[in-house]
């Protein structure tokens, strides 16, 4: 079985206690069967980087400039992420989408940015609830997935990873079906299929998920892993949910 990714978004929040707690976990750092991303707000991702040396824990930002470098006040490039150890970035979350009007040729730079620093991307994508219930949710997928098609030649990173995270099922409680996600995570994979043949593309699910769910979302079939919010700001319950597999 090839090991899963868990992925914890901290968004606004998070301090050095609990990066200390974090980074002194036996749990996010025994297992051989999973990986362990952390992603803290930047301010942090340096002081996460110096507790995190040699162990299993990889380090992970929640966004990155759409430019190289230059006059942009509190922006941070995939340089710099770089600079400071950085192994992932999360791009195009819906909240960066609806809060920052960040749109699809946007996040189109930010992934060539990412690639160029060797920075392994992962895109989230998902549809909001009139979508799904007008049957529009493998439509809003596949736009949101084709600026991959016109930049495939960028893709000079060895990893890729897409976060299928349906608008309505975050922060709400409320998870997509496993069938649901089943339908999704397999629209992605054919879709990206020819895009990605030669590189190494893991798909997760984002969207409420906890303790409660985490064991049978992990019998989803082309579900490579997870991105989870709000029980990641918990050492208990990400630790719980990383231990289900
Ligand atoms: P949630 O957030 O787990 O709190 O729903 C997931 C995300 O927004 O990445």
């Amino acid at each position: 079985m090839s090991k899963k990714i868990f992925v914890a978004n901290w968004k606004m929040n998070g301090n050095t206690e609990m990066i200390n707690k974090f980074s002194d976990s036996k749990v996010l750092n025994s297992s051989p069967k999973k990986d362990i991303v952390i992603c803290p707000p930047y301010t942090h991702i340096n002081y996460l980087s110096s507790k995190i040396s040699n162990k299993n824990i990889s380090l992970g930002a929640q966004n990155c400039s759409h430019k190289e470098n230059g006059a942009l006040t509190g922006e941070i490039s995939a340089e710099i992420l770089k600079d400071i150890g950085c192994e992932y970035v999360i791009l195009g979350h819906s909240e960066r989408r609806a809060n920052y009007s960040e749109d699809d040729s946007l996040i189109k730079q930010k992934i060539i940015l990412a690639c160029k620093n060797n920075i392994i991307p992962i895109l989230c994508c998902g549809e909001n609830l009139e979508d799904r219930k007008n049957n529009l949710s493998t439509k809003i997928i596949e736009n949101q997935l084709s600026i991959l098609k016109e930049i495939s030649d960028n893709f000079t990173c060895d990893k890729f990873l897409i976060a299928y995270e349906p608008i309505w099922a975050i922060g709400t409680g409320k998870s997509a079906s496993s069938p649901q996600i089943y339908e999704i995570l397999n629209f992605i994979h054919e879709y990206t299929y020819d895009i990605f043949s030669q590189l190494d593309l893991s798909i997760l699910y984002g969207g409420s998920v906890s303790t409660s769910n985490i064991k049978e979302l992990l019998t989803i079939d082309k579900c490579n892993g997870f991105l989870v919010g709000g029980a990641s700001l918990s050492l208990d319950s990400f630790e719980l949910i990383c231990e289900s597999i």
